[in-house]
């Protein structure tokens, strides 16, 4: 018999975003990565609502057929940023005679969230807060790499190639359209993409070619977002994604993928796929046909990025690309990207196995160094204040409560 230690993981799908049903695909299969000999998979679920379960029921795709609360051994919970609890409030507001609240104590939390409250930082900063090892990036790389406009600022910084851009508020689009519209025409020239500052899944992204059309993307992408991106288009080139694995002075880029786009795909499909080959492997061609030379560019790009926005774990990095004339500019990182790009690794002999394990290790390691720095910092600052009185303290003579 060994002895051991089994690691509990808690892994949070769904969530409060658009992408709620495709978090719940790839926590499926984040849960069933895991090998059940070393790790205890926690599943916790995060309803469109906001409201957090576990359960069994939950390790099966068939269970959000129906509202899960109505599933047999589902229970509420919460995650406690209470760093004394480590984990999970299982049944937070006990109801009836026989309730009551238990604690779940959890090793490592694994977010296989998608887009809004759980690849911007949100769910990372509550992890923060419990003091619990989490995977993939931290607060700041989650929400630069979900931000279309401070991104780009940091990349060009770091001399990765970006489409010239000009972002605009609600406000600004609002109060005065014609100034927002000549400003923008000073930059760039039609096409251009119309992109809300934040969403994913290609939701309120345009092109648009002329300025009715750029009035009517940013009407719409202004009702999504309270900024707005309005980039250069990239025409007549290839889009190109790579997976990067690992933190910073050791991380790894996948071999690359080029997705196969709506329009490109019915011809593509005509070419190659009359055979009857499945529609799966349709969706992209792996790996990517580039040069070599081209190959290592985009995957020494990919890394330079992570490294630029501090990211942790891994993201799948989006280019638009021209093989011919070897333009390669960077579109947008995606920390915590569908499936978690297991189907790029697999062509390096990693399986999906290896990668979850990768990043609970990562994981580990971030929280190891965190460990190092110090939080507490010992003064005699609210003994002296009680025994002087709290009226000369500097920022207390007006002090507001909160709203
Ligand atoms: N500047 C651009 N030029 C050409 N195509 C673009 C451009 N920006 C976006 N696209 C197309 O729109 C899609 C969605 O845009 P993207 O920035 O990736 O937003 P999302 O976060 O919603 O995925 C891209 O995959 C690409 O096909
Ligand atoms: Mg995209």
């Amino acid at each position: 018999m060994s002895s051991k230690r089994i690691t509990t993981i808690g892994v949070v799908f769904g969530g409060r975003s658009v992408e709620h049903d495709v978090s719940i695909v790839t926590g499926q299969q984040v849960m069933r990565a895991f090998d059940k000999e070393q790790f205890e998979v926690v599943p916790i679920y995060i309803d469109r609502d906001g409201k957090w379960f576990t359960g069994d029921a939950l390790r099966d795709l068939k269970s959000f057929e129906q509202p899960v609360h109505t599933l047999d051994g589902v229970q509420e919970v919460v995650l406690s940023p209470n760093t004394n609890h480590h984990g999970l409030i299982v049944n937070p507001l006990p109801s009836g005679l026989f309730g009551k609240s238990q604690i779940k104590r959890l090793d490592v939390i694994f977010p296989a969230l998608h887009g809004t409250h759980g690849e911007d930082g949100t769910i990372q900063g509550l992890c923060e807060l419990a003091d619990i090892a989490y995977t993939g990036c931290g607060v700041l790389a989650s929400a630069l790499a979900n931000d279309k406009i401070v991104s780009k600022v940091v990349l060009r910084q770091h001399s990765i190639p970006v489409l010239d851009a000009v972002s605009l508020s609600r406000a600004e689009w609002e109060q005065a359209p014609d100034r927002a519209v000549a400003h923008i025409l000073s930059v760039l020239k039609f096409p251009v993409f119309v992109k809300p500052a934040t969403l994913g899944s290609s939701i309120g992204v345009a092109r648009a070619d002329d300025e009715a059309m750029l009035r009517r993307h940013i009407d719409i992408a202004s009702s999504f977002d309270r900024r707005i991106l309005v980039e250069a288009a990239f025409t007549g080139g290839v889009e190109i994604n790579c997976a990067v694995i690992g933190s910073d002075p050791d991380i790894e880029a996948s071999v690359l993928e080029q997705p196969i786009t709506w329009e490109e795909f019915l011809s593509f499909e005509a070419k190659y796929l009359q055979g009857g080959e499945g529609m799966k492997s349709a969706e992209r061609i792996i790996p990517a046909p580039l040069t070599e030379a081209m190959t290592h560019e985009i995957q020494e790009i990919a890394v330079r990025a992570f490294q630029a926005i501090d990211g942790h774990g891994t993201a799948r990095i989006d280019f638009l690309v021209e093989p011919e004339t070897g333009e390669i500019y960077l579109n947008e990182i995606n920390t915590l990207p569908g499936s978690l790009a297991f189907y790029l690794w697999q062509e390096k002999g990693m399986s999906a196995r290896d990668v979850v394990e990768k990043l609970v290790k990562v994981a580990q390691a971030a929280q190891a160094e965190k460990r190092r720095n110090t939080y507490n910092y010992q003064t005699s600052l609210v003994s002296l204040t009680a025994a002087r009185g709290l009226k000369g303290v500097k920022g207390t003579k007006h002090s507001t409560s909160a709203e």
